[in-house]
């Protein structure tokens, strides 16, 4: 996709998202319901996994059955808090990029996670497109969306208390690039570009603000364990956690590819101390403090 028809999406460089959405256990049951959901959901063992949109890492722990992981956001200043979190090593590969020109080879992970990424993007095809290609036959792919139909959204609608129908298959935009997907669109998507979904997952049903404390976290931990599978069918939490396969029959990238330029797609990319050098388009992609910036503008 030429840079110029990127369709919008948020940008969090310089946001203090991490402290300010998740600081002081604010949303400790929420954080928690994932961690639950991603046991569910992760393969025990995997070589190389791609998290997308993965600001400042909070999920990327959980990863733990997969030898590497590439952390890639199009922020820079979250990668720089993923790293000042994660650390340095040879586990962890930080990328400032975007999801619509994703700077990697054909066919190169067999796991990848997107979570509470898509409600910022304008467009969903591209995105799951540019996935498709990055990930190898049979990969596992775990999406998580926010949810427009779900069960507060259809209450307050049918009394009238919210003028967008949760019904509605389009996405609805409720804050500037901050949409609300429905199931059946999300799900329609994945199916059209190549993904099988095989397991559905409810998350963070018991988001109730006047239940969420610590003294009850416990016990709802329990019932959201429960939920989580149990009414996943019915699709009406706020949050939705999908396991999908990659059925598509590819060829997986060869070892010694890795990087491909996400201006022009040449392989012929050359690493030096402070940046990436590609030789098919002339671009120069710095490495700062260790992180790679593939973004194009
Ligand atoms: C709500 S945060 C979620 C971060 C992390 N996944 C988590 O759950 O803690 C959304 C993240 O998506 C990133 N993002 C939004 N649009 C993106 C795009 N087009 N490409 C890559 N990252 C994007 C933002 O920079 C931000 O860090």
């Amino acid at each position: 996709m030429p840079e110029s028809e990127t369709p919008l999406f948020c940008n969090y460089d310089n946001s203090n998202y991490q402290q300010d959405f998740w600081g002081e256990g604010k949303r400790a049951y929420e954080d928690a319901s994932e961690a639950i959901a991603l046991k569910k959901l992760l393969p025990a063992q995997g070589n190389l996994m791609l998290e997308i949109g993965a600001g400042a890492g909070r999920n990327t722990p959980r990863y733990e059955g997969y030898k590497r992981i590439v952390l890639m956001d199009y922020a820079l200043t979250q990668m720089q808090q993923a790293q000042a979190a994660l650390g340095k090593s040879e586990r962890y590969v930080y990328v400032a990029a975007d999801v619509y020109h994703l700077p990697f080879a054909d066919s190169l992970f067999d796991g990848g996670t997107m979570i509470r990424v898509i409600h910022h993007l304008s467009e969903l095809p591209p995105a799951f497109n540019e996935i498709e290609r990055v990930l190898q036959t049979n990969a596992t792919f775990i999406l998580e969306y926010a949810n427009k139909r779900n069960l507060k959204a259809i209450l307050r609608y049918l009394t009238g208390k919210q003028s967008w129908n949760p019904m509605d298959l389009r996405p609805v935009e409720f804050v500037k690039l901050n949409f609300s997907n429905h199931p059946q669109t999300v799900e329609r998507e994945l199916t059209k570009t190549g993904f099988s979904i095989k397991k559905v997952l409810s998350v963070s049903n018991l988001r109730i603000r006047s239940l969420k404390n610590e003294k009850n976290l416990g016990w709802m931990l329990k019932v959201e364990r429960f939920l989580q599978d149990f009414a996943g069918g019915l699709r009406l939490s706020p949050s939705i956690f999908l396991q999908t396969i990659l059925t598509r029959q590819k060829p997986n990238a060869l070892p010694t590819e890795f990087f491909r330029c996400p201006n022009c797609s040449s392989y012929e990319l050359v690493e030096e101390a402070l940046l990436v050098h590609c030789h098919g388009c002339g671009r120069d992609y710095p490495i700062v403090d260790g992180i790679y910036d593939f973004r194009l503008k």
